[in-house]
């Protein structure tokens, strides 16, 4: 497959035309940033980690009957997914409190929401991703309708319940995580990427962040934990 023109750059991730129509290259990049874009750096092997556990979770959902735009991990540090006509929300699931609900609201750290908790932000760097609500997604903002809407929050519980059990699985409790969602044709699929990078990962025994977190707050060494959540979630382990 032909890598070619550049159709978007993010923060850590660079979309490219292929030569198949409908479907692009993802290259996860090196890079990481917190804060809006305030603290960055570059991590040599960060894309390859996050690609690999991306894809892992991607193929896992698609298992599990839940669509998502993954086609297939292409080298090392990259996959091909379905070009999707992209919905401006970042969709978070809360199970335990942790990260800016405990700072925006009088909620204690570890909380345990039952049911979990549903966020739902505007996808706009420029305006710091304000909090929306049902009548301004439908209403105002017309990105869905009622329904539509109603169907990308019983897919994002759908993601988070087969989440929660994988990573039980290897001993991480899965505090929470931000999904994307776009048009595949009329069909609402998830998007984006699911990785260290957009999860809020617990080691369960210990307490301690296995995630984004240890960059945000200078925890540690983000490269290890990102390694050690590779080595746990992916068959093979972290030596790749
Ligand atoms: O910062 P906050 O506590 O709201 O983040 C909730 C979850 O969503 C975290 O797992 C975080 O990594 C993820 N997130 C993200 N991209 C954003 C905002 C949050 O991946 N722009």
């Amino acid at each position: 497959m032909k890598q070619g023109e550049l159709v978007y750059a993010g923060k850590a991730k660079s979309l490219y035309r292929t030569d198949v129509p409908g479907q692009l290259y993802v290259h996860f990049r090196d890079d990481i940033t917190a804060f809006d874009g305030g603290k960055k750096d570059v991590l040599s092997r960060k894309g390859n980690l996050n690609a690999r556990v991306s894809a892992k979770i991607f193929s896992l959902l698609e298992e599990h009957g839940i669509p998502t735009h993954f086609v297939r991990m292409e080298g090392d540090a990259a996959m091909i997914v379905r070009d999707l006509r992209m919905i401006p929300l970042e969709v978070i699931v809360r199970n335990i409190a942790a990260g800016s609900i405990t700072r925006n609201y009088p909620v204690p750290e570890g909380t345990a929401f039952d049911p979990p908790v549903i966020v739902i932000d505007y996808k706009d760097d420029a305006r710091h991703d304000p909090m929306l609500n049902d009548d301004i997604i439908v209403t105002a903002l017309r990105l869905l309708s009622r329904d539509q809407l109603a169907e990308v929050k019983a897919l994002a519980l759908r993601v988070n319940a087969v989440l929660q059990r994988f990573l039980a699985g290897v001993g991480i409790t899965l505090v929470d995580f931000k999904l994307e969602f776009g048009w595949d044709g009329d069909r609402i699929v998830v998007g984006d990427e699911i990785s260290m990078d957009s999860m809020r990962l617990w080691d369960t025994a210990t307490g301690t962040s296995l995630d984004k977190d240890v960059y945000r707050f200078g925890k540690g060494d983000v490269l290890a934990v990102y390694r050690e959540v590779a080595a746990r979630a992916l068959p093979g382990g972290e030596q790749k």
